[in-house]
């Protein structure tokens, strides 16, 4: 099997999808692997770690995409690469159809298989192919490392001979993969931490690393795979009504909280963010699908008025393109693994570059397209085109 890994073009993306290490397994396998000329080199990785690794170099993405027969990417390929896919090659991406199901119709038109590893189930077993949780640890981490930098407020209380200086106060909202990981690193770096999320299972995580969970009056609103549902109008306003004084009183907020396929929940609103002190920080993880505060702008950092700033920086992982790198292209491996496993036991699936059992959640899942359909049912319904 030749597999590719065109560089990616989409703009402040730094990742890539295979690390060096990562194609020295491949290879081992008898696989070939070509890698696009400078793939690596914005998550420090030189075209010649590759070659040592047993890669080939390709000169541009044209060749990447017309050599393979599995393309390897982070994020979908953009509309200048749609003409290169080879019909019956196979896409393997974080390809993003819920928040953009015309990818969806762009692949099946391409004809290409394509399997979008954002469509990940929450299951025991994939757990080691899950690129949300993998790529929400990076952001989390990388929110409150933004927020500490912003803010002027030591996180550690400091007793030294001038006096003491208190602790910062950091609260976190949503307490899935993102903000359980931002609620260890506040601890760690030593600030008092509060967090809040509307699946009460979620308490047990948030006291386990040592933060307090409010408790809010606020319905469970934990859905289908431990997600949490929409919530109405009214329920969203009684929430913020809920945090106004915990988030009033926040050194820094860091806003997690999602629900798939959906527009974020507003948990801040303008009256909330005039609350709080100068010099505060909100770092809004959710700003590509809305924003959880009513004044974040994605990709940018605004101070208000009143002081307040608001980090709405898109793609977090991308700034620490190295280990989002390695995370992601071990992901990739070991989905590519259970991909090549499952065509092992079927030479005829193998050779056509597509099929996979219906009965494989993993597979069945995570395909978006194949033999020019999308067979994505969600993403087919959004773009409400029928089967
Ligand atoms: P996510 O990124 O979709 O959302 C982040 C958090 O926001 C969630 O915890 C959600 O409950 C919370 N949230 C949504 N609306 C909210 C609101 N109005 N107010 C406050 N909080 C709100 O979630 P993520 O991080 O992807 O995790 C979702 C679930 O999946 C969690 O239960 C997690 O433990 C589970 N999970 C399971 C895995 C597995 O078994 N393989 C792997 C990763 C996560």
């Amino acid at each position: 099997m030749y597999l590719s890994v065109p560089r990616e073009i989409r703009p402040g993306e730094r990742r890539v999808a295979l690390t060096p290490d990562m194609v020295a397994q491949l290879v081992k396998k008898g696989h070939k692997v070509g890698v696009e000329k400078n793939a690596g080199l914005a998550a420090q990785l030189p075209d010649a770690l590759y070659s040592a690794a047993g890669a080939e170099i390709l000169p541009d993405g044209q060749t990447a995409y017309r050599q393979a027969d599995i393309i390897l990417k982070v994020r979908a390929p953009e509309a200048s690469e749609l003409s290169f896919l080879k019909p019956d090659s196979v896409v393997v991406g974080t390809l993003g159809p819920l928040s953009d199901p015309e990818v969806g119709r762009q692949l099946a038109d391409a004809k290409v298989t394509s399997f979008s590893l954002d469509l990940m189930p929450r299951i025991t077993r994939a757990q080691s192919m899950d690129v949300l949780s993998s790529m929400s640890t990076v952001s989390g981490y990388r929110a409150v490392l933004a927020a500490n930098l912003r803010v002027e407020r030591f996180f550690p209380m400091l007793m030294t001979a001038a006096g003491t200086i208190a602790p910062a106060k950091v609260l976190i909202l949503g307490a899935g993969v993102a903000g359980l990981q931002a609620i260890a690193t506040a601890k760690r770096l030593g600030a008092v931490v509060q967090a809040f999320d509307v699946r009460p299972a979620s308490r047990e995580q948030v006291e386990s690393l040592g933060a307090s969970f409010l408790s809010l009056p606020v319905e469970n609103a934990e859905a289908q795979g431990g997600y949490a549902r929409a919530m109405g109008e009214d329920e969203e306003k009684r929430e913020r009504d809920l945090l106004a004084e915990p988030v009033q009183k926040a050194d820094v907020v860091i806003a997690t909280a999602m629900v798939p396929g959906r527009k974020a929940p507003q948990l801040i609103d303008e009256a909330m963010v005039r609350s709080m002190h100068t010099g505060a920080v909100i770092v809004d993880l959710a700003a590509e699908t809305g924003g959880n505060c009513a004044l974040t702008v994605p990709g940018e950092v605004e101070v208000t008025d009143g002081g307040v700033i608001i980090d709405g920086t898109l793609n977090l992982p991308s700034m620490m393109p190295s280990p989002a790198s390695q995370l992601y292209a071990r992901n990739v491996v070991t989905f590519l693994n259970h991909l090549f496993e499952t065509w092992a036991k079927d030479a005829a699936s193998a050779a056509a570059l597509g099929p996979v059992p219906e009965d494989d959640e993993i597979l069945f899942a995570t395909r978006l397209t194949a033999k020019g359909e999308v067979t994505h049912a969600p993403t087919r319904e959004k773009l409400s085109v029928s089967k």
